[in-house]
């Protein structure tokens, strides 16, 4: 199944190049490829681009997709590893997290443009394996990248039913205190490893309230997502380190898809601007347009904040 799934299709697909200004040989940082439709889009209008992903599959994916472009990838712990000055196209496994440190190294500097989409790709979601899918009967797995430690089904059995409110409640979900109850009481006789496992016990629940189109899993799988990735704290770590990166002019933009992940990003510009290192062009986020959700309603949910440089 795996293979089949279809390309990502990405937030604000085929807006970029007016968003940013894209043109032959500007500089541009997409920290998350993914299935590599924003990379593609850069690489398309003549930009120079660095990309970085995680996943290694998402890496494998998008130099699938994308044909006309060769890339030269590259692992960010291998210190030995060198780009040449021309490039066009570097891929760099790594979090990115860890952007600044690897920049240096290969002395990547002055970007025109970065883009972070953040969560996980379509393709991520829905592959077999990998624990992130309701729809799926799998363990609980969730991990984006396999050198992180703790599993979904990890949560789920040290968490106490406090903590797996405080857990359930990241993401929103209206039912967190009786779902963290059951899920304490059931782990007792059967501890709750599996995906179908826990949507079971949440559609159980929620039987009888509907929240629109979303499944009732939904929130608590992308509360086990967020945690299990370190999400939050990799937002909080990035931010900070990609001012630096910009030239002046420079444009960051951050696609988030969540409303405590949007504040994150609101914050930080926010506070930039009173540094008078950044400025925000959008007050509110730009979201999806009604083209873009007659295609694709994954993305309905999709916040674009973007800020420019300004020393
Ligand atoms: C929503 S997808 C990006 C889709 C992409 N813009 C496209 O056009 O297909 C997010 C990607 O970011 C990657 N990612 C998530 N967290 C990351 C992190 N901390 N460091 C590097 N990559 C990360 C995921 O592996 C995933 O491939």
């Amino acid at each position: 199944m795996t293979n089949l799934i279809e390309r990502h299709f990405p937030a604000y697909k085929g807006e970029l190049k007016k968003l940013y200004g894209f043109k032959s040989g500007y500089l541009f940082l997409d920290l998350t490829l993914g299935d590599g439709g924003h990379t593609q889009e850069a690489l398309e209008a003549g930009c120079r681009v660095v990309s970085f992903d995680i996943d290694e599959k998402a890496i494998q994916r998008a130099t699938g997709y994308i044909k006309n472009f060769r890339p030269i990838i590259i692992d960010g712990q291998d210190e030995m590893a060198k780009i040449p000055q021309n490039f066009v196209w570097v891929i760099i496994k790594s979090n990115f997290t860890q952007v600044s440190e690897i920049c240096k190294r290969f002395s990547l500097s002055g970007f025109d443009g970065i883009m972070t989409d953040l969560g996980p790709s379509q393709f991520q979601v829905l592959s077999e394996g990998r624990g992130f899918s309701f729809l799926l009967d799998e363990p609980l797995d969730m991990r984006l990248n396999q050198s992180l430690g703790v599993t979904a089904a990890d949560l789920l059995a040290v968490l106490n039913e406090g903590e797996l409110v405080e857990l359930f409640s990241l993401a929103d979900e209206p039912f967190a205190k009786p779902i963290a109850r059951i899920i304490a009481k059931q782990r007792q006789v059967t501890p709750v490893i599996t995906t179908k496992q826990l949507s079971d016990i949440i559609t159980r629940i929620k039987k009888f309230r509907t929240e629109g189109r979303i499944h009732p899993a939904t929130k608590v799988f992308m509360a086990l997502r967020m945690a299990v990735n370190l999400e939050r704290e990799n937002i909080r770590l990035l931010l900070p380190q990609l001012p630096n990166l910009l030239k002046k002019n420079g444009i960051l933009g951050v696609i988030s898809f969540h409303s405590g992940e949007d504040k994150l990003v609101k914050d930080f510009i926010d506070d930039s601007e009173t540094k008078g290192i950044l400025s925000a062009i959008n007050q509110k986020p730009i979201e999806p347009s009604i083209k873009e959700l007659s295609i694709s309603q994954r993305t309905r949910s999709a916040k674009l904040r973007l800020a420019k440089k300004i020393i």
